[in-house]
């Protein structure tokens, strides 16, 4: 048995698989986000802990005997948040997480010192680690001079699982900190930011071991104390390996809390003015693009809390059938946006409202909107020499047919539906996990799901999508210079 632990923005999952990749069982709590101020996203560590005590207990209760068979662990969890240790690793402050944007000044500063671009490949985006760190050091400077570790969520986790600091490629690539290209902290970088590789996990692949379970946890869980826990990897890259993008060619689009557009690459293909991230995989020596939008779930979410309808209820309303676009036009900014503006101070917003602009209309003009960022991410990706031809369809959103059509349409290429199954992070991470424990090749393991259904572009609509999709480029520039 192999475990996953995924965690999410919105909670934690451990996911168990036998040897032959069967999903086995599953586990699950949630986590909530603490918006102290507009702009800020912060989560507590200790929750993670406690997130994934709970989500192994239910594992634990429905299936003792394969638990305590676990062979390897894997990790995942969302990417770029700060988490500050001091020297006796007691946690300094709240974590910053990927989608809070307050540190944008600092971000810029960092962004215009062109050795960023040139050796992480990337925008520094206010939402990565490096960009968090100057914030803490200008804003809260006795924390800063405690900071004896940086770690990314995940791998706060290993520390409590393991009591080891250790990291990986596929989220390190994230932090700014990291020379994408050949894979290992940068000192120059880190020294631009007032830290070095002291104050760092030390690196692994994804797919190599990084630690083992501590014998506390492994009594406690019926574990063998020692179990062999992988590097895993960012939530993204996670999910390439639980879909098994992991070569040339292949993509996936991920409707969670954030909207990612991913294309695994052969080689490093760094393109930061197309604000398309290039980040190390999760597999060594191989490398990934992707498109990512702050609020995909997030926005149907939002409009859920202020409809008093659960989401679900939402697009049930619209029914299966694509339907024109009404007119009513959504930009789903609401913690700003990442590709293709790297625009931290936007905000979302609704035009062409009418009378007759129901609850209906309006949730088809979020779902709407979030395929018209999908496509903005594609036309980046394509600036960057990715040209997709067809996507896989993941996360919690890809429930709803309807946004599924509607993201066929707007991006006018297939979308696959994988075979029933939970292919995700938590799945990927799995994979990681048996991988590191036997030595299996990467390759081998990391397989696509059968696919189930294909949904084609809506041919007799394609028109009209064109067209709103023309109007939701306008809308940026427009509703950016009405800010200003
Ligand atoms: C990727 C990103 C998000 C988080 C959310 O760059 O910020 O997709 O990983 O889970």
């Amino acid at each position: 048995m192999y475990l996953g632990l995924d965690l999410g923005t919105s909670g934690v999952k451990a996911l168990l698989i036998d040897a032959g990749q069967k999903i086995i069982g599953s586990g699950h709590a949630s986590l909530d986000v603490s918006r102290p101020h507009p702009g800020w996203s912060e989560q507590n560590p200790a929750d993670w802990i406690r997130a994934c005590e709970t989500a192994i207990a239910e594992l634990k209760a429905s299936h003792p005997k394969e638990l305590a068979a676990v062979k390897g662990i894997g990790l995942s969890g969302h990417m770029h948040g700060a988490t500050l240790l001091d020297a006796g690793d007691q946690v300094l402050r709240p974590c910053i997480l990927w989608n809070d944007t307050r540190s944008h000044a600092e971000a810029a500063a960092l962004d215009a010192d062109p050795r960023f671009r040139q050796l992480t490949g990337n925008i520094v985006f206010p939402g990565f680690t490096a960009p968090k760190l100057a914030w803490v050091k200008n804003n809260e400077p006795s924390v800063f001079a405690k900071v004896a570790k940086v770690l990314l969520p995940k791998d706060f986790l290993r520390l409590w699982l393991t009591g080891e600091h250790i990291s990986e490629m596929s989220d390190s690539a994230g932090t700014s900190w990291l020379d994408v290209g050949k894979r290992r902290w940068s000192p120059e970088l880190l020294a631009a930011t007032s830290l070095d590789e002291r104050q760092m996990p030390s690196l692994v692949e994804g797919t190599e071991k990084a630690g083992a379970l501590r014998a506390e946890l492994a009594a406690s869980w019926g574990i063998a104390s020692g179990t062999p826990v992988a590097g895993g990897a960012g939530d993204n890259a996670a999910s390439a390996c639980g879909m098994g993008t992991v070569g040339a060619g292949h993509a996936f689009v991920s409707l969670g809390t954030s909207g990612v557009l991913f294309a695994a690459n052969a080689s490093y293909l760094p393109n930061p003015a197309s604000a398309v991230h290039t980040f190390c995989h999760a597999l060594p020596n191989t490398w990934h693009q992707m498109g990512v939008i702050l609020s995909a779930t997030d926005s149907l979410n939002w409009l859920s809390e202020i409809s008093g309808k659960k989401a679900g209820e939402l697009t049930a309303e619209l029914g299966e059938t694509l339907k024109a676009p009404s007119g009513v036009s959504f930009l789903p900014y609401l913690s700003g946006e990442r590709t293709p503006h790297n625009d931290s101070v936007i905000r979302g917003s609704f035009t062409g409202l009418a009378h007759e602009s129901g609850r209906a209309v309006l949730t088809q003009a979020v779902l709407e909107g979030v395929a018209f960022a999908f496509r903005d991410s594609l036309e980046a990706l394509k600036t960057a020499g990715t040209i997709l031809t067809r996507v896989t369809a993941i996360g919690g959103g890809s429930r709803s047919r309807y946004w599924l059509k509607a993201i066929a349409t707007a991006l006018q290429v297939p979308v696959d539906i994988p075979a029933d199954g939970d292919f995700g992070a938590a799945f990927g991470a799995a994979r990681l996990g048996l991988i590191a424990a036997i030595g299996a090749d990467p390759l081998a393991v990391c397989t696509a799901p059968r696919t189930d259904a294909t949904i084609e572009p809506d041919v007799p609509l394609g028109g009209a999508y064109a067209d709103a999709y023309q109007r939701y480029r306008a809308l940026y520039p427009a509703i950016k210079g009405a800010m200003a």
